[in-house]
């Protein structure tokens, strides 16, 4: 994979003003200093996604996505970081010299190859020893539990036998080391040997959705604790960021996809026919893989398990598909625990049935709501038209939320007058849900607020945006605040970059943003520019946070470096920081100078 030198990347954000490129996107409405319009990247109806051409960045209030033109263009295309550059260069009629790749990248790259690699040679193990005599326990095991042949081959489902390091031995007689064996995850490896994780277990490998495989699950063969054993994260396998069965169900001219809870019930549904399901893995599910989701559909059936914890797992992944943009229904198993088990009890036709007689998800959400209140109960049942008025909220759209509140009306007998006068009054208080009028009125009270109960990372981030805000300032916060007073990535690094441009009077966020290649990083380090904190406060509040966080950031890193210390000299400079901080008229940052 070719990489390019900052230069180059600089050249080519400098060559795509963001405010062309993203209204090739989306239609963008100039409203003062910048452009809005409705995000691409979540639902809405209402325009909280906003595009600042000075800084030549972007932010949505609604979701939290942001960066540079780049990110956008690595969001949006689904991009890597290169090929971003590429189309955006593109785009500009830049033509890019390949360069030799970094040092660094390529290094990564080819980890990633190798531990690809080990893990496919590793599933290939695990399969030739279920087929084997050795593995005619785990072999018998999953054909006690429905499954075909071809569908062992299909998923590629193997064991691992007894041994405590059969597969650690054939991999080093394959040629790999410790180093590269360790990040794989699938041992332990010390002074005293080394231990395969997996033994005396099936073995469920987990592939991404271009059919590598990123990791492993195993279960026992009998009721023993773990049931399942699952790969830690590696440089490989992120477990927020994947399906089990993605692989699959992404293939099929679907038009939804099954999401159930575990690694049986995908496997079960596929060979029954719906090979349009998908499980999170072992894990309860993310906004990031509701993103997955959507690339392929807009809407989800939900099978979580019919106990307590399956149906608090639905209420989590409700709002987080919804908020993704994706419709969900929620598919009942009753009376079986899973859809695995529903399909060997009834067959697949029943299942299909209940595919299509799939609950509305909101009417679920308000049915469990309901069940907490004794509506015969005239307190209880005012409870209950407060919480239903509440959750109609959620609904952006007008239309679709008369909609939905005269369905609840009926369903349950309410008044729908009172509802409605209900859900306006909580629409309209400051308490009321953000995003029915789209963008934050204040985030300056909304981010002191939250200064007292967040990490110092927090401090960091508030702090960049104010110098971002009023460059001003930054005269008097270097001589408190340095570099070195930022502890963890990105931060310092961040802040290092930022005090240069600031230096060399040439601020430029969006370039600091594209030293980072990943978009996850992109969009932290985007967040951090624009909190917005300086607005919505008087000049004399935003004075006192800055001095706040000033000594809250000074006070932790002086913590940090006494706990530290090596070195002695640091130690004369430590006392000094230390009395500064006694004297806080020697620390105050005035407002008015910057
Ligand atoms: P369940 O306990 O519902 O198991 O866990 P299951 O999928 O029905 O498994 P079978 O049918 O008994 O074999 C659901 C999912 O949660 C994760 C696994 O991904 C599992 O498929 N899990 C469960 C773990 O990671 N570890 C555990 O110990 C249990
Ligand atoms: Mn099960």
């Amino acid at each position: 994979m070719p990489w390019y030198t900052e230069e180059q990347i600089e050249e080519v954000r400098a060559a795509n003003d963001i405010v062309n490129v993203i209204s090739s996107y989306v239609k963008l409405k100039r409203s003062g200093n910048s452009y809005t319009g409705l995000c691409p990247f979540h639902n809405e109806k209402t325009p909280s996604f906003s595009v600042n051409q000075e800084r030549q960045m972007y932010k949505c209030f609604g979701c939290g996505a942001g960066g540079s033109v780049i990110t956008f263009v690595m969001e949006y295309e689904n991009y890597t970081f290169p090929e971003a550059i590429e189309s955006l260069a593109e785009r500009a009629g830049i033509t890019l010299e390949k360069n030799e790749a970094d040092k660094q990248h390529k290094e990564q790259e080819s980890i990633r190859i190798k531990l690809l690699e080990i893990n496919r040679k590793a599933g290939s193990y695990y399969y030739a020893m279920l087929k084997s005599a050795q593995g005619k326990a785990g072999y018998e095991y999953l054909k006690s539990r429905g499954l075909s042949d071809e569908t062992i081959r299909h998923f590629g489902l193997g064991y691992a036998g007894q041994g405590k390091n059969n597969l650690y031995q054939f991999l080093r007689h394959e040629g790999y080391q410790d180093n590269i064996l360790k990040e794989t995850g699938l041992f332990k490896i010390d002074e005293r040997g080394a231990y395969d994780k997996f033994f005396n277990r099936v073995i469920f490998p987990i592939m991404d959705a271009g059919s590598r495989v990123i990791g492993f699950g195993g279960r026992v063969m009998g009721d023993a604790k773990p049931k399942y054993l699952n790969s830690p994260e590696t440089k490989l396998f992120d477990k927020s960021r994947n399906l089990f069965g993605l692989n699959y169900a992404k293939l099929g001219k679907n038009k939804n996809m099954i999401l159930c809870e575990g690694y049986m019930d995908v496997i079960a549904l596929h060979q029954a026919g719906f090979t349009n399901a998908v499980a999170s893995l072992g894990t309860a599910f993310t906004i990031q893989q509701a993103g997955i989701i959507k690339r392929y559909t807009d809407e989800v059936l939900l099978t979580y398990d019919s106990d307590q914890a399956g149906q608090k797992a639905a209420l989590r992944a409700i709002p987080m598909l919804r908020q993704a943009g994706i419709n969900a229904r929620i598919i009942h198993m009753e009376p079986y625990k899973d859809p695995d088990e529903f399909i060997k009890g009834n067959g697949a036709d029943m299942f299909r049935e209940r595919i299509d007689n799939a609950e509305n998800s909101f009417f679920f959400e308000i049915e469990i709501a309901r069940k907490e209140y004794d509506i015969s109960d005239p307190e209880q049942n005012t409870k209950f038209y407060h919480a239903a008025a509440k959750m109609l909220l959620e609904f952006e759209d007008k239309v679709q939320r008369e909609n939905y509140l005269e369905a609840v009306a009926a369903k349950y007998s309410m008044r729908r007058d009172d509802l409605k006068s209900l859900v306006i009054r909580y629409g309209t208080s400051i308490q009321g849900n953000g995003g029915i009028t789209g963008i934050q009125k204040n985030p300056g009270i909304k981010a002191m607020n939250k200064l007292k109960n967040q990490g110092i990372s927090y401090s960091y981030k508030l702090l960049l945006s104010l110098i971002i805000e009023r460059p001003g300032l930054y005269k008097q916060v270097k001589d408190i605040v340095q570099v070195k007073d930022y502890f963890g990535e990105p931060y310092r690094q961040v802040a290092q970059m930022l005090y240069r441009q600031l230096d060399e009077e040439k601020l430029m966020p969006a370039r600091i943003i594209n030293c980072f290649n990943e978009a996850d990083i992109q969009n932290t380090v985007a967040d951090m520019f624009q909190t917005g904190f300086a607005t919505g406060l008087s000049e004399e509040e935003l004075e006192k946070a800055l001095n706040e966080l000033v000594v809250r950031i000074k006070e932790y890193s002086i913590d940090k470096r006494t706990r530290e210390l090596t070195d002695m000299n640091e130690l004369k400079s430590l006392i000094q920081e230390k009395k500064a901080l006694q004297t806080p008229a020697k620390l105050h940052i005035y407002l008015k100078d910057g």
